[in-house]
């Protein structure tokens, strides 16, 4: 029987291998809006080579970094009608799909990027990355970036210093109310827009980990950046559930098994891209840091924190409670 089994195993692998390379290999399109060099473009070009390792002929990845293929405007409809197969959109951009996942742009809810970590983990979290399966998107992963900090043409050390000044935000109501309590106003705008944007001075500032403000030589138009890690950008891997069901079996079991790998490696090493971002910025002498005592880092907290309340209908009050579980 264990080897009528195996006979079956095999029969069963190579017909699914069939039914791949009937026309050719799968091929994968992996599109995102940053560098290489940053923790997203280090996980597209890390699954890219373990695909190319274990499922040689069978599936194909391309990589478009950096907006070069479909940008912030239109890469989720991209994915919807199966033009690109793999994004990683930052969380904040799913608000036309899912109110919920606006949960991770409240400010100050999580402490630190291991608290997020641990609501991604946790049953809500899990759930989240279904959210939005009724609309052609399967979420397949989180991947994290890191905290953000507030960069500016003036040195922001009470929310008071932003008064006046109009940040580039993405998409986000979230962010839009954030800023509002400030009394900043907003521009939403595309990634691959924000260095001509803060450099032409159509905006005066912005919020970003270190990872996307060194990428984007950000730091070379902004004379200060405030160390306020008020809020996390991460990101969701998303595939078109009706292509990613449709992969056979054995194939998209390994590729599961890779995402999780690749995830992993991702999350663990993001922390310390971004400093090592940060001592770069640094280093470069071209942006002043300004780091923030308890007390002020407080003031900040205090003046944003009521777009919770403002926004807890919108994104649910169980998935805002849930997230409050997770800081020690
Ligand atoms: C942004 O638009 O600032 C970020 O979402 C870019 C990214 O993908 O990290």
């Amino acid at each position: 029987p264990v080897r009528a089994l195996a006979a079956f195993a095999l029969a069963f692998a190579s017909l699914g291998a069939a039914t791949a390379l009937a026309d050719g290999p799968i091929l994968i399109k992996f599109s995102h809006v940053v560098a290489d060099g940053t923790p997203k473009g280090q996980g597209a070009l890390m699954f890219k080579q373990k695909v190319e390792e274990r499922l040689a002929g069978k599936v194909k990845v391309e990589v478009y970094p950096n907006s070069s293929l479909y940008g912030d405007a239109n890469e989720l409809e991209a994915l919807r009608n199966n033009e690109v197969q793999l994004l990683a959109p930052s969380l904040a951009k799913f608000e036309q799909y899912t109110k919920q996942l606006q949960v991770f742009d409240l400010p100050f809810l999580f402490d630190d990027i291991e608290a997020v970590n641990r609501f991604q983990k946790r049953s809500k979290g899990r759930q989240l990355l279904r959210s939005m399966e009724d609309q052609n998107i399967v979420g397949l992963a989180y991947w994290h970036n890191g905290m953000k900090q507030l960069s500016a043409t003036r040195a922001l050390r009470t929310p008071g210093d932003a008064n006046g000044l109009s940040f580039r935000i993405q998409s986000s109501a979230v962010l839009e109310a954030q800023f509002g309590q400030i009394g900043a106003s907003t521009q939403k705008l595309p990634f691959a827009e924000v260095f001509k944007a803060l450099q032409s001075g159509q905006v005066q500032g912005a919020e970003n980990p270190w990872s996307n403000i060194y990428s984007q030589k950000l730091h070379e138009v902004q004379p200060f950046i405030s160390e306020t890690n008020h809020g996390v950008l991460d990101y969701m891997l998303v595939s078109n559930s009706r292509f990613w069901y449709g992969i056979p079996h054995q194939i998209r079991v390994e590729l599961e098994a890779i995402i999780d790998e690749v995830s992993y490696a991702v999350n663990k090493q993001a922390e310390a891209a971004n400093q090592a971002d940060r001592q770069r910025i640094i280093d470069s002498g071209r942006s002043q840091l300004i780091t923030l005592s308890n007390e002020e880092r407080e003031a900040w907290r205090n003046a944003m924190r009521p777009v919770w309340q403002q926004f807890e209908s919108v994104i649910g009050s169980d998935v805002i409670k849930a997230a409050q579980t997770v800081n020690r």
